[in-house]
């Protein structure tokens, strides 16, 4: 129940939100620095912790409904209070985070523990006041956006408009406006007349962060398709359609199962979008259409062991992939709690882990090596004796700084550069 199933920083990164199996979210604030210790920069506590979703059954279709928190999503602050979408399969809820120092007291129509009092014992007037109280952080559930997917949400994505988002399942997508929770708009709709010549599905989705008409969603045979809301209100019709020939030559059994799209997100600029297959993560400029400008390996040593990874499953594993606030640098997962990171501007990439050892305070991270066949050195690990089970699919990065967020299982893990 404990798995961490999504991870997100909001805004300004000082609040960092997961997910997990067990339909709960927990948030962590990131402590102010300490004056009198300046080589420690201020550290990620728990703030708030609450249960979204509950785990719900369908009668009508006899199935289960995991209370396990596909995506969680931060609205732009407004006012003191925080605000975030959270989803399962099948609901959307809008949380509201708000913070509590101070009680009322001395009301005149009811006792200080909440009984009302006999009105004939009213004699005076009271002017109530605030006391002082220790900090309490409550999240309480402001919109219940439900009943509008028939397949399971995939994704969710706040419009720049910051008034509409919307979510996407494995057929439809749909347009919401944020205060009204008993309609919303399809706009994508690729489920076929028969099921039957189904051939594809929606696998992530995505606003643009500056234009609120555009948005993309990728698919299951590894093309994405960006939509403009301006040329009509039903999307059916792409505006582009990204897709790289397939290579004829490296045709398998197994390619149309590792093209498949996990996850697409815009970079900050939006100029460009990443993608992340299977076995790795590609750049796009959203001016061309005919290919990426960047192909990045995850973890290409893997392509010898597909035939392993079908058999047990991780083959159809969901890897997300992040950018760095400055768009210069990428991050993605991959398995024995290995991640990778890209730097776009020196081409240079490195492959680290996260585990308790590493995350000693002021442990650095060492890079990690995975040897490919031949002898292997010293510091070295094998392909054989990579743990399949440990993988990471959920990572994030701080908005504006070189902190980074990597869910590992049931562990969260902080990493951030050095000061100095
Ligand atoms: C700052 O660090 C000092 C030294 O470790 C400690 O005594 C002090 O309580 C800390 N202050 C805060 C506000 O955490
Ligand atoms: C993110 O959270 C921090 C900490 O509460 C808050 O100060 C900040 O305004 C938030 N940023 C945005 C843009 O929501």
């Amino acid at each position: 129940a404990d798995i961490i199933s999504t991870v997100e920083f909001n805004y300004s990164g000082d609040l960092l939100a997961t997910g997990d199996k067990g339909g709960r979210v927990v948030i962590f604030q990131r402590e102010q620095e300490n004056k009198s210790r300046p080589h420690s920069r201020g550290e990620y506590n728990v703030y708030s912790t609450f249960q979204s979703h509950e785990p719900e059954f369908d009668y009508l279709k006899s199935l289960e409904i995991e209370e396990k928190i596909n995506k969680i999503r931060w609205l732009p602050q407004q006012n003191a209070a925080h605000f975030l979408l959270s989803t399962n399969d099948k609901t959307i809820k809008l949380w509201k985070i708000s913070e509590r120092d101070k009680r009322a007291e001395g009301y005149n129509l009811k006792d200080e523990d909440g009984r009302l009092r006999d009105p004939f014992r009213i004699t005076a007037l009271r002017v109530p006041i605030l006391k002082p109280m220790d900090l309490m952080v409550e999240a309480s559930p402001r919109r219940i956006f439900a009943n509008a997917h028939t397949y399971h949400i995939n994704s969710i994505s706040v419009n720049s408009d910051h008034e509409t988002y919307l979510s996407a399942d494995d057929l439809r997508i749909n347009l919401w406006h944020l205060e009204i929770t008993d309609r919303s708009f399809n706009i994508v709709d690729i489920k076929p007349a028969n099921m039957e010549e189904l051939t594809e599905v929606i696998t992530a989705a995505e606003f643009h962060p500056l234009q609120c008409n555009v948005l993309v969603y990728s698919s299951s045979k590894g093309t994405v398709r960006l939509c403009d809301m301006r040329s009509s209100a039903l999307c059916d019709r792409h505006s582009k359609f990204f897709e790289e020939p397939e290579d004829p030559s490296s045709r398998s059994f197994f390619s149309e199962i590792i093209s498949s799209i996990s996850d697409v997100k815009f970079s900050h600029s939006g100029r460009y979008m990443m993608t992340r297959d299977y076995l790795s993560v590609k750049v796009w400029d959203l001016n061309m259409e005919t290919r990426p400008v960047e192909t990045l390996q995850v973890h290409e040593y893997l392509r010898g062991k597909l035939c392993s990874l079908y058999e047990n499953d991780c083959i159809f594993d969901k890897f997300e992939c992040c950018w760095n606030g400055a768009d210069s640098a990428i991050m993605t997962g991959s398995y024995n709690n290995f991640f990778r990171m890209f730097d776009r501007n020196t081409q240079r990439d490195v492959t680290l882990e996260a585990s308790r050892e590493n995350s000693k305070p002021r442990a650095s991270l060492k890079p990690r090596k995975v040897c490919t066949g031949g002898k292997r050195k010293k510091d070295e690990i094998s392909v054989d004796s990579l743990d399949f089970n440990k993988k990471i699919l959920h990572t994030a990065w701080h908005p504006v700084e070189n902190i980074i967020a990597v869910a590992a299982t049931n562990n969260l893990y902080i990493f951030q550069d050095k000061v100095n």
